[in-house]
């Protein structure tokens, strides 16, 4: 499998770190309260067990599974829930766990849809952000790292389903890619 990586653009120790930073900051803004996590699956599985483990809260968790994107490496632009929450979030403070944000339409549909809900408050957290390619403004309260426009893959991040258990953020060869361009 590493031997389909061009670069590695994150290494394990870095993301290491800054999770450990995200997870200490997080402690202290919802300090005293019992915040709710949301990951968005499946992309910030791996992200999102990091971080709640660097998180001194005594905090619930959830998942949601959306889907904007087919096999490809381009957004459909259209955003499908296709697993909701569990717990009602009225008047409660929600963190929301993402693994990147790309265009934003995805960030942008959910948190219209859980503001619906009457939450105290909505904070975005993304472990990548690459703002180059953004279409929805929208911008996150906490990001891990700043990515260049390019297709990532490793640490739940995928192509195609495959390279999420890589430990490290990199870059596919350009033959992977074009072998299953839509
Ligand atoms: P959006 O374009 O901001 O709506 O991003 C939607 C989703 O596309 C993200 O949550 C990721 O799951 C996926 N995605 C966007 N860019 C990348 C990438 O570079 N690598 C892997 N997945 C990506
Ligand atoms: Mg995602």
């Amino acid at each position: 499998m590493t031997n389909d990586i061009m670069k590695v653009l994150i290494t394990e120790e870095q993301i290491e770190r800054r999770v450990k930073e995200l997870g200490r900051e997080l402690s202290d803004k919802f300090e005293g309260s019992e915040p709710l996590f949301i990951g968005v699956l499946k992309g910030s599985f791996i992200f999102m067990a990091d971080l709640i483990r660097n998180v001194s809260l005594k905090c619930s968790m959830d998942f949601m599974a959306v889907s904007s994107y087919g096999n490809g490496t381009t957004t459909s632009g259209a955003v499908k829930i296709n697993k909701d929450l569990n717990e009602d979030i009225a008047g409660r403070h929600v963190i929301i766990v993402e693994d990147i944000l790309d265009s934003g339409v995805t960030l942008t549909y959910l948190c219209g849809y859980l503001q619906n809900r009457k939450p105290e408050s909505i904070t975005l957290v993304t472990l990548l952000d690459k703002p180059a390619r953004r279409k929805a403004p929208i911008k996150a309260d906490y990001v891990g790292f700043e990515v260049p426009d390019e297709f990532v893959v490793g640490y739940g991040l995928d192509f195609a389903e495959k390279y999420r258990n890589l430990p490290f953020v990199g870059v596919l060869k350009p033959e992977i890619y074009s072998d299953c361009e839509e």
